[in-house]
């Protein structure tokens, strides 16, 4: 059988636009229709636009101890659109810790981390830590002084981690201590490592509550 005949075409079409209908038709269920159960949405929202501002400012942005700062300054001053783009990723970040914070809470107010859930409540703990290490990871990027005390304070917390502490340290900071290094690294967390597991994550914790359901329900 030839691997692109017609038929063969038309079924992957038939499978793709199957699978968008099954997930456009799916009504919210009435006892989630609540205000409390909208900050899950929201912080993938904030997720998205994340995505999308973070890879505009990779246009522009330098990792290097010598052209990072230089680079911010420019995006702020020179780009169209620069500052707004990079004020927005500021601001939808401070907004996811609030937003994924609030919905940690819901779920625990509604007990909803209790069997059969309790492998996407450490699902969603994993992609808690993800966004606390994002946050993490970019502030040293425009690597000003905010930023590089942020990553050496950081840093020293993680070192004083019982046993796994001092490896921490030396793997975080690639080195004894924050230097251009620690740039590139926190670089390529902050824009491929993290990001990978934050997808793979939600895409795992959304296929858990599809086939769960949301809790509450008869
Ligand atoms: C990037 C972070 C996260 C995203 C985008 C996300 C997204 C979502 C969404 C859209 C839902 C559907 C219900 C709702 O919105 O309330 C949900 C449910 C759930 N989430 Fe998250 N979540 C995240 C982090 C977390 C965290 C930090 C936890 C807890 C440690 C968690 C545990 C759960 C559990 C147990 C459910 C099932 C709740 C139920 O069935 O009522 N999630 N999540």
């Amino acid at each position: 059988m030839a691997i692109n005949s017609k038929e063969n075409v038309k079924n992957s079409e038939a499978s793709l636009t199957d699978m968008f209908k099954d997930l456009a038709s799916h009504p919210v269920p009435k006892h989630a229709r609540s205000y409390m159960f909208c900050f899950g949405g929201i912080t993938f929202l904030l997720f998205l636009i994340q995505i999308i501002t973070g890879i505009l400012l990779a246009i522009y942005y330098k990792p290097t101890p010598e052209l990072a700062y230089e680079s911010v300054i420019f995006i702020e001053q020179d780009v169209w659109m620069g500052a707004a783009i990079r004020s927005i990723h500021n601001i939808a970040a401070n907004l996811m810790v609030i937003t994924v914070l609030a919905h940690m809470l819901r779920v625990i107010y509604t007990g909803s981390y209790k069997p059969p859930r309790q492998l996407n409540w450490i699902i969603g703990a994993c992609l808690l830590i993800v966004v606390f290490a994002f946050c993490f990871t970019g502030y040293l990027l425009p690597w000003d002084q905010l930023g590089y005390w942020a990553a050496v304070i950081g840093t020293k917390i993680m070192g004083s981690i019982p046993w796994l502490g001092e490896k921490l340290l030396l793997l975080s900071q690639a080195g004894s201590k924050v230097t251009g290094y620690t740039l590139t690294r926190f670089y390529a967390l902050h824009i491929v490592v993290l990001p990978v597991i934050a997808i793979f994550s939600m895409v795992i914790h959304f296929l858990m509550i599809r086939k769960q359901g949301i809790s509450g329900g008869l």
